[in-house]
């Protein structure tokens, strides 16, 4: 199977007082290109810690990333960061759009993080379609829904078309029934824009609309069901 990023023997460990927790105990796993992983896993189990180093937000204790032809390791904060900018799209459990702004703005601003200058106006109005918020551009976060916020939320993130589409507990403000519409918008993204997607979900009722789903159990990951 194809991969778009490969990590090798991630550790995480983590100072607390003097106690040290080895939260991560050397992690191998493949993301497939254009497919919807899923990490699960109880609450403390890792989960965030092994998102975050993927996504270059944290550095492992051990180990290494590739990506893009290209290991973290070997690469100084400027470049992770222009990377994140422009190859990388994240989308958090708390939704985090800028509340002084409408949705044409919010994702405006993540086109211009990325630098991207040219077809911009046709570009956001796209993604606001994809997500189906096409008609409430310039509505504020404040007049809108949870599950709408959070559709707002992803068509930012995957703005600047990026490679990989980060999301932690992305449903997890959410009920079922909006959880569910956000993982069918995954899919949808991932048909349409050729994205890849890495989540992470309590959620049993979503597992099932992962292809691939891996499951964080005390420091070390296992694949539980791949389609
Ligand atoms: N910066 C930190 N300093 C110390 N301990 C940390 C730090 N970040 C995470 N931990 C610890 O690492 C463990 C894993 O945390 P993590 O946030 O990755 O879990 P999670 O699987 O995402 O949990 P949840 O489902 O609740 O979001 C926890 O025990 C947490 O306390
Ligand atoms: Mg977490």
């Amino acid at each position: 199977m194809d991969a778009i990023m490969t990590a090798k023997g991630i550790k995480r460990d983590f100072r607390v007082g003097s106690e040290i927790l080895h939260v991560l105990k050397g992690v191998d796993v493949d993301i497939l290109r254009g497919k919807l992983t899923i990490l699960k896993g109880r609450s403390g189990s890792g989960k965030t810690t092994l998102l975050n180093i993927l996504s270059t937000l944290d550095t492992p204790t051990e180990g290494d990333v590739e990506f893009l032809e290209k290991k973290y390791s070997v690469m100084n904060d400027a470049q992770k960061e222009k990377m994140r900018r422009e190859e990388l799209g994240f989308v958090f459990q708390s939704i985090a759009l800028i509340p002084i702004m409408n949705a044409y703005e919010n994702v405006d601003l993540s086109l211009r993080l990325a630098g991207i200058e040219t077809d911009k106006d046709e570009r956001i109005k796209r993604v606001l379609s994809l997500v189906n918020m096409q008609d409430r551009m310039l509505h504020m976060p404040g007049q809108m829904s949870g599950g709408e916020q959070q559709r707002i939320a992803i068509a930012r993130a995957v703005a600047h078309s990026p490679k990989i589409l980060f999301a932690d507990e992305p449903t997890g403000a959410l009920d079922t029934e909006n959880g569910i519409k956000v993982m069918k918008l995954f899919r949808h993204l991932i048909e349409k824009e050729g994205v890849t997607v890495v989540m992470t979900t309590h959620d049993p009722n979503l597992m099932e609309l992962g292809d691939v789903v891996f499951e964080m159990e005390d420091g070390e990951l296992f694949e539980r069901r791949e389609n």
